[in-house]
C-alpha cells in the first residue's frame, strides 16, 4: 500500500504520508477491510487528501465492524479510476436514511425545513433569477433553500390537489449536486452530532437582511451566556437555537408565528369583523367558509387585527380584492406551511413556553409572548396603513399595475417593484417587521427596536409624504 502511494506522490508530500499511514492504520485495524474502499482512499489520499482525512476522523467511519460507513456507502462503487469519476453517486437524504437514520429523515420530512426548497420556488421574486443564484449555481437563494426536498410539487406545476405532490425524483435527478440535505448542520466529511448542536451551525442561514437569528441571539442575554461560558452545547446555562426548536433532537423544526409573523385568521375572527364592516358580510362569509374554527392562545385577534391582517394578506396576493382565498393561499400557506392554524399554533406554542419553563417561571414566560404577541399586533396595524395608501393610488389610476403582475401592490414581488413607495413597502415587509417581531421573540432589544420598529416608523411617514407628493404630481 505505501509503496504504491509514494509512486504517485508528487506534492505535499508530508501530508500525504501522514493521511495514508493513517489510512493503513484504520485499514489494518479491519475498519476498512473491503477493497473498494481501500481504493477509493489509497487514490482520494492524493485527489482530495482534505476529505480523506475529515472521513476517517468521522464517527461513521469509526464505528465498530460492519456498522463502519466507507465512501462506497454514499458514493457506490461504479467510479474506480482517475477518468471516470462522473461514475461516482451523489447522496441523498435517502442515502443518509438508509437502513441507518430513517426516523430522522421521517421528522425533517414532517418539518418545514424540508419545505425549503418548495417554498423559495413558490415566490413570485424567484422567477426570472439567474440559475447561479435561484438554481444550481447555490449562490444565493438556492444556496440556502437546497437543505429543502426536491421535486415537490405545487398546483402551478399541474398538481391538481390541494396536497403537496411529488415528481418521483425527476427535479433531483437534473442536479449533480446539492441533493443531502442533512449535511446543512453535519457537514461533510466528518457529520458530527457536536457540529450540529452548535448554535453556530444555523448561522449561515438564519442570519442577515429577513432573519436575522443569528445576530439577535447574540446581542440577547441567552447567546451571551452561552458565548461568556465556553460554547457549551450540551447542559449549557443558557439555551442554543437548538434547545428551543429542536427539542429532544427533533428534526421536525416549525414554529407558532413561522418566517413572516403570520397566522391563518380563524372563522370566529373573520365572523367578528362582520360587525365593524356590516358592508362586506357577504365577502366575509365566504372567506370565513374556507377557515379553520378556533381561538389563539395568548393575544388572540380582535376585528382590528384581523382586519389589519387581510389587508397584509391582500398585499402579498394570498387573498384577493374581495378577500378571497387565490392559489397563492393554497401554494404558499397550505401547501408550503407559510401559516399555521389555531390547532397547530397553540401546540407549538405549548411545547415552547414548556422549554422556557425548564429555565424560567410560568409568569416571566407568559409576559414574555404576551409582549411579543402585541408587538406583531402593533407592527401590522402600521404596515396596513401603508399598504392601504398604496392601494389608493392604484384605485386612483396614479400607480399603474405593471405588465405580468397578477397583484398590485405585490409584496411578493420583492425588490422588483418598480416605485420607491412599493420599494418602502417591501422593506417594511421583508426587513423591518420581521425585526420588530423577531427580535422581540428572540429577546434582542436592540434589533427589536432601532433595527426593527424604528426603520419601519420612519418608513411609513415616507410612504405617507410619497403618497402626497405622487397626488399633487398627478393633479397638474
Ligand atoms: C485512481 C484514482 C481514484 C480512485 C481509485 C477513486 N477515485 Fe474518486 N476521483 C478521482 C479523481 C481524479 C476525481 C476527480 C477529482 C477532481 O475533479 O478534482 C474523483 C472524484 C470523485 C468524486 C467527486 C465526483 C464529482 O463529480 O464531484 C467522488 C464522490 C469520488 N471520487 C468518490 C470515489 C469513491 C467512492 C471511490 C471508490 C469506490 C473512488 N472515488 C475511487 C480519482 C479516484
Ligand atoms: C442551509 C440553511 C439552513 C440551516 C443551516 C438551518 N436552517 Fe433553519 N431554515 C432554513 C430555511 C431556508 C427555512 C425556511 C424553510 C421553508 O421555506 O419552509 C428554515 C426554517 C427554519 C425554522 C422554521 C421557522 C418557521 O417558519 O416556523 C426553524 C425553527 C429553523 N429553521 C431553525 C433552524 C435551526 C435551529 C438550525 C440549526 C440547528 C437551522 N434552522 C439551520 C435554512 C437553514
Ligand atoms: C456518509 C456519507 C458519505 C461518505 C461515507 C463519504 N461521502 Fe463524499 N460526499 C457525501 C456528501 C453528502 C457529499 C456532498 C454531495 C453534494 O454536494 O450533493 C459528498 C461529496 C463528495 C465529493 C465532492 C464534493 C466535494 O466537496 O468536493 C467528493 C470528492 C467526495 N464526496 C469523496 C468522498 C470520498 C473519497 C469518501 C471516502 C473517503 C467519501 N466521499 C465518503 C457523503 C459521503
Ligand atoms: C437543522 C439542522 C439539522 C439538520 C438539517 C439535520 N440534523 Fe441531525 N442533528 C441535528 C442536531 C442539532 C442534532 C443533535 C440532537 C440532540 O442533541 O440530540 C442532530 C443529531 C443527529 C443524529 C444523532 C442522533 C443521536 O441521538 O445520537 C443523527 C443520526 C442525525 N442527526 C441524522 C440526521 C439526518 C439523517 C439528517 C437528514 C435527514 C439530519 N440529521 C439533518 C441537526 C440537524
Ligand atoms: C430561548 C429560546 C430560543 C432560542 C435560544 C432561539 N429561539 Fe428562535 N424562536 C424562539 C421563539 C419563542 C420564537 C417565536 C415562536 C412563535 O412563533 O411563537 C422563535 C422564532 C424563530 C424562528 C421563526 C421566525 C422568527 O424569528 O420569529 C426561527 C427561524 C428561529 N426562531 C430560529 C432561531 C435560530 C437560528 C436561533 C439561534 C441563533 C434561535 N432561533 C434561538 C425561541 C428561541
Ligand atoms: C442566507 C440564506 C438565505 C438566502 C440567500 C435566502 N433565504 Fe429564504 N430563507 C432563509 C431562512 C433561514 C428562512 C427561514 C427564516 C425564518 O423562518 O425566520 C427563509 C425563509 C424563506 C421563505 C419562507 C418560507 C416559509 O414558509 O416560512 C421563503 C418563501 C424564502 N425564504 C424564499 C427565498 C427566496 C425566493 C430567496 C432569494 C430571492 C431567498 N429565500 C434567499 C434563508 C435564505
Ligand atoms: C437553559 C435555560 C434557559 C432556557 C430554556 C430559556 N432561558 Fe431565558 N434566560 C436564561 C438565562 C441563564 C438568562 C440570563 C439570566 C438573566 O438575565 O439574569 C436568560 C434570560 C432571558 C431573558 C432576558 C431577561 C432579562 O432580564 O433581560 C428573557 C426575556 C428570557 N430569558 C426569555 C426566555 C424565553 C421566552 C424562553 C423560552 C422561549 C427562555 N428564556 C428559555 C436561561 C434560559
Amino acid at each position: 500500500m505505501r509503496t504504491r502511494l509514494s509512486t504517485v506522490v508528487s506534492f505535499a508530500v508530508f501530508l500525504v504520508l501522514m493521511l495514508s499511514s493513517h489510512a493503513q492504520a484504520a485499514m489494518s485495524t479491519g475498519v476498512y477491510d473491503d477493497t473498494k474502499n481501500e481504493k477509493c482512499i489509497g487514490c482520494h489520499v492524493n485527489v482530495t487528501p482534505g476529505i480523506v482525512k475529515q472521513h476517517l476522523s468521522s464517527p461513521m467511519a469509526n464505528a465498530s465492524g460492519e456498522d463502519a460507513v466507507g465512501c462506497t456507502d454514499c458514493h457506490g462503487e461504479k467510479h474506480l479510476t482517475m477518468k471516470d469519476h462522473a461514475k461516482a453517486e451523489m447522496p441523498t437524504a435517502e442515502t443518509c436514511a438508509g437502513e441507518c437514520h430513517k426516523k430522522k429523515l421521517k421528522q425533517m420530512r414532517q418539518g418545514k425545513h424540508n419545505l425549503a426548497w418548495f417554498g423559495m420556488k413558490s415566490q413570485a421574486a424567484w422567477h426570472g433569477l439567474p440559475g447561479s443564484i435561484g438554481k444550481k449555481g447555490y449562490r444565493g437563494c438556492s444556496g440556502c433553500h437546497k437543505l429543502g426536498q426536491k421535486g415537490l410539487l405545487g398546483i402551478q406545476d399541474g398538481n391538481k390537489s390541494a396536497k403537496l405532490g411529488h415528481d418521483g425524483g425527476k427535479e433531483e435527478s437534473q442536479y449533480r449536486y446539492g441533493n443531502a440535505q442533512c449535511d446543512a448542520c453535519h457537514t461533510r466529511h466528518t457529520f458530527r452530532k457536536e457540529e450540529a448542536r452548535d448554535p453556530r451551525a444555523c448561522s449561515n442561514c438564519h442570519m442577515g437582511f429577513d432573519h436575522p437569528q443569528w445576530e439577535m441571539y447574540m446581542s440577547a442575554k441567552h447567546g451571551i451566556v452561552w458565548d461568556i461560558e465556553n460554547n457549551q452545547t450540551v447542559d449549557s446555562r443558557a439555551p442554543t437555537c437548538q434547545t428551543c426548536h429542536m427539542a429532544d433532537g427533533d428534526h421536525a423544526v416549525v414554529t407558532s408565528w413561522g418566517f413572516l409573523g403570520l397566522r391563518i385568521p380563524t372563522k370566529e375572527n373573520v365572523l367578528a369583523l362582520i360587525k365593524v364592516a356590516p358592508s362586506l358580510e357577504k365577502n366575509l362569509k365566504s372567506l370565513a367558509a374556507a377557515l379553520p374554527s378556533g381561538h389563539y392562545d395568548g393575544v388572540d385577534d380582535d376585528p382590528q387585527w384581523t382586519f389589519d391582517r387581510a389587508i397584509i394578506l391582500q398585499a402579498a396576493g394570498v387573498l384577493d380584492a374581495g378577500l378571497q382565498p387565490t392559489e397563492r393561499f393554497i401554494e404558499i400557506v397550505v401547501q408550503g406551511q407559510a401559516a399555521r392554524g389555531p390547532e397547530e399554533f397553540n401546540e407549538l406554542r405549548k411545547k415552547m413556553k414548556h422549554t422556557c419553563n425548564s429555565c424560567h417561571s410560568k409568569g416571566f414566560v407568559q409576559v414574555h409572548f404576551d409582549a411579543a404577541d402585541q408587538i406583531i399586533k402593533d407592527a401590522d396595524h402600521l404596515f396596513a396603513g401603508a399598504i392601504q395608501e398604496v392601494q389608493a393610488l392604484y384605485k386612483e389610476g396614479i400607480l399603474k399595475k405593471p405588465e405580468g403582475w397578477k397583484y398590485a401592490p405585490d409584496l411578493l414581488q420583492y425588490y422588483t417593484a418598480r416605485t420607491n413607495i412599493e420599494q418602502e413597502l417591501y422593506l417594511i415587509m421583508l426587513e423591518y417587521r420581521q425585526r420588530t417581531f423577531q427580535g422581540a421573540f428572540h429577546a434582542s432589544n436592540d434589533y427589536m427596536h432601532w433595527y426593527g420598529w424604528a426603520p419601519l416608523n420612519t418608513a411609513v411617514n415616507n410612504i405617507m409624504e410619497e403618497a402626497k407628493r405622487m397626488r399633487a404630481e398627478h393633479k397638474k
